[in-house]
């Protein structure tokens, strides 16, 4: 198994992913796209992709702009068979692969009482078999070599949330920690490690047209803490997991939910 070795804090300042070869989904919009924004400026080559025609070549172009090494492509992740392409030809862009990022995902959102079997299949589709897909397609590459997967979890898939209906996403995100934990115990000897980072709500495209009384149910009835949680708030978790520092953090949950799982508002 390949030893990561740690570095003085000196030499990682501002540069903690250096040269490090990382593929992020759902770089159309919000933690995506912050992550990816994120990972370059600490000296990474980012990849990503998006469902959303033209959306994930827009964030890496502005990347690219700027002088990082970001590519973006329109990809749907439910087709297995395109996302395995994407995946590989990736991987040869790259010239081999250190960290992978499942962060895309959407659900269908209904109370449990109108849920349909389409609406909760689509969620298991776009939730969590696309991190099986992308997954196993990037897992021959990373046992080579070792690396860090990260898989975004949600909140939900430990507490259960009344308003709006999120009984899928409940569960496929529940799925996606117990996935996780299964990947940290079978990478471990080939040096792979496996993490969830685990929002709460967070203010991205994702959530920008719930209604107003559910971002206030949120904010005022569950959030311990003042103002809201931006896309940069779990990229910066990302980019501890992805980075070196985290060499000995695997099968781990790492909640950035503003308290939410810790205490209750006055
Ligand atoms: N926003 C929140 O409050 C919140 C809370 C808990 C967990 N999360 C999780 O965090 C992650 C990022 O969410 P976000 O807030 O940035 O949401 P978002 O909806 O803004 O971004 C998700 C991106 O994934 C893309 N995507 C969805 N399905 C895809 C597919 N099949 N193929 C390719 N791309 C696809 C979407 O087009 C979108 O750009 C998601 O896994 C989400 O479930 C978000």
């Amino acid at each position: 198994m390949t030893e990561i070795k740690t570095r003085s804090l000196d030499e990682t300042i501002g540069r903690r992913l250096e040269g490090k070869r990382i593929l992020i989904t759902g770089t159309g919009g919000g933690q995506g796209a912050a992550a990816q924004q994120l990972f370059c400026q600490h000296g990474a080559h980012v990849i990503g992709c998006d469902a959303t025609p033209g959306a994930a070549g827009a964030t890496a172009a502005e990347l690219s702009e700027q002088g990082f090494h970001a590519e973006g492509h329109e990809v749907d992740l439910a087709d297995p068979q395109a996302a395995k392409t994407w995946v590989e030809t990736s991987i040869e862009t790259l010239g081999g692969i250190d960290v992978l990022y499942n962060n895309a995902s959407a659900p269908a959102i209904a109370p449990f009482h109108e849920m349909t079997l389409e609406q909760w299949r689509f969620t298991m589709v776009n939730e969590l078999e696309i991190i099986f897909t992308v997954t196993s397609a990037t897992w021959p590459y990373l046992m080579k070599t070792g690396g860090s997967v990260i898989n975004a979890s949600s909140g939900n898939a430990s507490m259960g949330v009344a308003p709006m209906g999120f009984a899928a996403h409940a569960a496929a995100k529940a799925g996606v920690l117990g996935l996780t934990r299964q990947l940290a115990a079978e990478g471990a000897e080939y040096g792979i490690r496996a993490n969830a980072v685990t929002p709460g709500f967070v203010e991205s495209p994702g959530t920008r047209g719930m209604p107003q009384e559910i971002k206030d149910y949120f904010s005022q009835r569950i959030n311990l803490l003042p103002g809201a949680i931006q896309p940069v708030d779990i990229a910066y978790c990302a980019l501890f997991l992805a980075s070196d520092e985290s060499r000995m953090v695997s099968g781990s949950e790492y909640i950035v939910d503003s308290g939410t799982n810790g205490a209750r508002p006055a």
